[in-house]
């Protein structure tokens, strides 16, 4: 067996802690499949309201942060564990910064405007936390822009640090989306020399940009499919930083998310009404009618029940769902949908359900039962997404024998297979322009599938709840590029 390596793991959320969306999924499993496969992790995060101190160990002494001009802020610190393993779960509280309702924003959908202090004080955290409980990293890994500057910090303030100068920085890009794009003042805070703030480095547009300065630094890159680490060097995909990717794209790697299908398994879901797996899915009938009736639709057994769960946002899709809607309920199904998000979103599928009670229903807010609820009653799982890192409902989806409908970017396209009615091979249907059309076209086609072909739709649904995306695959995944990095580091010394 190799040596274990120490991995120094920081993100701004991690289920079950805190959660906005699917970081938190893969802080809350990734860090146990890689300590399952012999290594030695500890993961960071902050100490949010919302997280009840009560049941934390407290880890005695302040922890001193160095912030520029600042001074040194002390923070507290709260020890847990990610269920089900052993590896800790080390909390930065610090009520000035985290002692807020939102994670990134108030309940108006406003960024907190110190933002970037919020997380440039997660990043330093991590590494003064690793000196008081005396872990010396191999590897640094980073999860988007709230601590992409980890591997800056490595390689200027804490560069001839004896615990931290050899370690290794990965940093996984979740989102292309979000930046960290702040005032340059920010550089100061950060102690990393003004030598950096430069357009190759972090500067951008007069200000920082907290993800294109970890592009620059990190040892290397991942993102969660391979298909978007192809995509975001392209202008499309790129959110502006597609040239500097390409210029770090020999450093660049795309490792599929896997799934805790602990938590997503229709044989042992605690959410739904009547468990069910691959030999027997009559259980998934009786969820279905569950689910008709938690959403007040009449509850026919034969109708087809589209479902749609995620964060109303552009990237979504919500837009294309938005201008087809009318026309999918004349398709004569029943749709659900379950997400919060942009203002307008919410109000608009409020009234579409309004509008059309028997086929139409709409769940503004965030519910983990309810999401469970969806993946098992439904037939048909949209995921319509104008691009997708990796996506996890899809997935989710197939273990449930919901057929997942999707528009081919990023992840969804390396999950996602089409139906191919000639060979009856397909776990899903997929379209590609993203356009109303397409997607009408889409999901009528599914829903014609789920009607008139009922033997291709059940060997679909038994393909998909068949496979499986487990972590393990991934976390070897890691290990290689982590191994690949340490090396690369080393031989660079030599040099
Ligand atoms: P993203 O991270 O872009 O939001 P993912 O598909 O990776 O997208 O992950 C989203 C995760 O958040 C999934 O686990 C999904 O079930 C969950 N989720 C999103 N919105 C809601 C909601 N309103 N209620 C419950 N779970 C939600
Ligand atoms: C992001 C992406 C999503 C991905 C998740 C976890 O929020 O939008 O596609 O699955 O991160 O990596």
């Amino acid at each position: 067996m190799r040596d274990a390596l120490n991995i120094l793991f920081t993100a701004s959320e991690a289920v079950p802690f805190a959660k906005t969306g699917g970081l938190a999924d893969v802080a809350g499993a990734l860090p146990k499949a890689l300590e399952q496969i012999g290594h030695n992790v500890v993961v960071v995060m902050p100490r949010y309201y919302s997280i009840d101190r009560s049941k934390l160990e407290h880890i005695p002494g302040p922890l001193g942060v160095p912030m520029g001009p600042m001074g040194t802020l002390w923070a507290g610190v709260f020890k847990g564990t990610l269920p089900g393993s052993d590896v800790p779960v080390y909390f930065i509280d610090y009520e000035a910064f985290y002692g807020r309702s939102g994670l990134y924003a108030d309940e108006n959908g406003f960024s907190y405007e110190d933002n970037d202090k919020r997380f440039i004080f997660l990043s330093k955290a991590a590494f003064e936390l690793a000196s008081k409980i005396d872990f010396k990293p191999d590897i640094i890994h980073s999860h988007d822009w709230h601590t992409a500057i980890q591997p800056i910090l490595q390689k200027s303030r804490y560069a001839f640090d004896e615990r931290f100068k050899d370690a290794a920085t990965i940093l996984t890009i979740h989102n292309l989306q979000h930046q960290g794009h702040f005032f340059k003042g920010a550089v100061d805070v950060m102690e990393v020399g003004w030598e950096r703030f430069n357009p190759h480095e972090l500067e951008s547009m007069d200000g920082v940009n907290f993800l294109k300065g970890g592009i620059a630094a990190a040892d290397a890159v991942t993102t969660v499919s391979r298909k978007y680490a192809r995509e975001i060097q392209t202008p499309h995909f790129g959110f502006g930083l597609e040239e500097h990717i390409r210029a770090h794209s020999h450093k660049l790697y795309g490792i599929l998310n896997g799934v805790d299908y602990s938590e997503w398994n229709p044989a042992k879901d605690r959410y739904i009404a009547k468990n069910y797996d691959i030999d027997d899915l009559s259980g998934k009938a009786e969820c279905k009618r569950e689910l008709q009736g938690r959403f007040g639709l009449p509850e026919f057994h034969d109708v087809p029940l589209v479902g749609f769960v995620g964060r109303f946002a552009e990237q979504k899709g919500i837009g294309l769902i938005a201008q087809t809607v009318e026309r999918l309920v004349h398709l004569g199904i029943q749709f659900v949908m379950l997400g919060t998000g942009e203002k307008w979103a919410e109000g608009f599928f409020s009234d579409v359900s309004a509008r059309y009670p028997d086929n139409f229903g709409c769940h503004v807010g965030y519910s983990e039962e309810l999401a469970h609820k969806i993946e098992a009653g439904c037939d048909l799982f949209l995921m319509p997404s104008l691009f997708e890192p990796c996506g996890l409902n899809q997935i989710y989806s197939l273990r449930y024998g919901t057929l997942p409908v999707v528009r081919a970017t990023g992840g969804l396209d390396d999950t996602i297979v089409n139906y191919d009615p000639a060979t009856g091979e397909g776990n899903g249907f997929k379209f590609h322009d993203a356009t109303a059309d397409a997607l009408y076209n889409t999901l009528k086609w599914a829903v014609e599938t789920y009607r008139y072909e009922k033997d291709a739709y059940r060997t679909m649904q038994k393909r998909g709840m068949e496979a499986r995306f487990g972590w393990e695959e991934s976390a070897k995944a890691y290990e290689d590029i982590y191994l690949h990095a340490i090396y690369k580091k080393a031989a660079e010394k030599h040099r």
